[in-house]
């Protein structure tokens, strides 16, 4: 097949995809969105007789827009742009978590300071304050008093871009040291781990250490049911676990404790896989392109059928 990358950088995510697809001979054109001229009518010479293009763009504004272009184009694409959209930003993930019946965090979004410092104080202390729009653990907040949150308000509100002046306002989960991020397509696992770490951040971005994690059946349901809320794809899903927190011990028989149940925090749609490939003895970036010639392969069968 002939596979498009859309990308501005390519990391060792990125060269892991390229390497597979390569040794399964197939072409890859890649396509540094930096250098395109997205026409709304006709499409760049690189889109022509795609038969898929993956978006890896770094930068969520250009995920969202490139895609958006590559479906014009009749090119499939993958995340398609609506996912992309869903997932780019915590309300709408939020909303649609929630609308599908995935067990999420409690969450209020406020316009005002004002308003978002009443419901600061309805969740109590502490409580977290996220970016509508952003990855890798940046600018959240973990607010411990009144104080702080009036700073941290204040703050976001006058030095803010103007995605600052939503606030996302959330219950903290008192989870145990770490959170579970699962990559998966339309639901289905390839591999998960934990991230675990003694900052209250545990993304991979962070430095925690990370964990091959094998799933229970509740962890599986909400995996498909997540991916399913947000419109499926290649997705990484974050899961914190419920009823077991970070001052619970190992049982005498050195068992860990389970979690009661999991509440999923955020589905990703450019997931990273490095860390994952590193810990799993699944080879990940096979078993991603795997599925891009399944998905690739739909679509051409679409088309006849069409
Ligand atoms: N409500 C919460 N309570 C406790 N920890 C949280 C909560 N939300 C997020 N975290 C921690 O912060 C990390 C980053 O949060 P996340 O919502 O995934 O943002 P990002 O998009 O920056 O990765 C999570 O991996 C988790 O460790
Ligand atoms: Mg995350």
């Amino acid at each position: 097949m002939r596979v498009g990358i859309l990308y501005s950088r390519i990391r060792r995510d990125e060269k892991l995809l390229l390497s597979e697809l390569r040794d399964r001979d197939h072409e890859v054109v890649k396509i540094d969105v930096r250098k395109q001229q997205f026409n709304i009518s006709e499409a760049p010479e690189a889109f022509t007789d795609l038969d898929i293009v993956v978006d890896r763009c770094l930068a969520t504004s250009r995920s969202v827009y490139a895609t958006k272009f590559a479906k014009a184009y009749d090119v499939p694409v993958v995340n398609g742009p609506e996912v992309a959209e869903t997932c780019a930003d915590k309300v709408k993930n939020s909303l649609a978590l929630v609308d599908a019946g995935v067990p999420t965090p409690d969450t209020d979004v406020a316009f005002t300071k004002d308003a978002a410092l009443e419901s600061i104080e309805d969740f109590g202390y502490p409580c977290v304050l996220k970016p509508v729009v952003g990855s890798w653990g940046r600018l959240m907040a973990k607010i411990d008093s009144r104080s702080a949150a009036e700073a941290i308000l204040e703050h976001k509100e006058t030095l803010g871009h103007y995605e600052h002046k939503i606030f996302y306002v959330q219950e903290f989960v008192d989870k145990p040291g770490r959170d579970i991020r699962v990559l998966a397509v339309d639901g289905e696992p390839i591999a998960a781990m934990v991230r675990s770490s003694d900052h209250w951040l545990t993304n991979a971005a962070k430095g925690a250490e990370t964990n091959e994690f094998e799933l229970d059946d509740r962890a599986l349901e909400l995996v498909e049911k997540a991916s399913a809320a947000v419109g499926g794809g290649l997705l990484g899903i974050d899961l914190m676990e419920v009823g077991v927190s970070q001052s619970d011990t190992r049982d005498a028989s050195g068992d860990e404790p389970r979690a009661e149940d999991y509440t999923v925090h955020e589905v990703n749609h450019t997931v990273e896989f490095k860390a994952l490939n590193e810990v799993t003895d699944v080879d990940v970036p096979a078993a991603v392109v795997d599925w891009l010639e399944s998905k690739a392969a739909s679509e051409s069968d679409a088309e006849v059928t069409a």
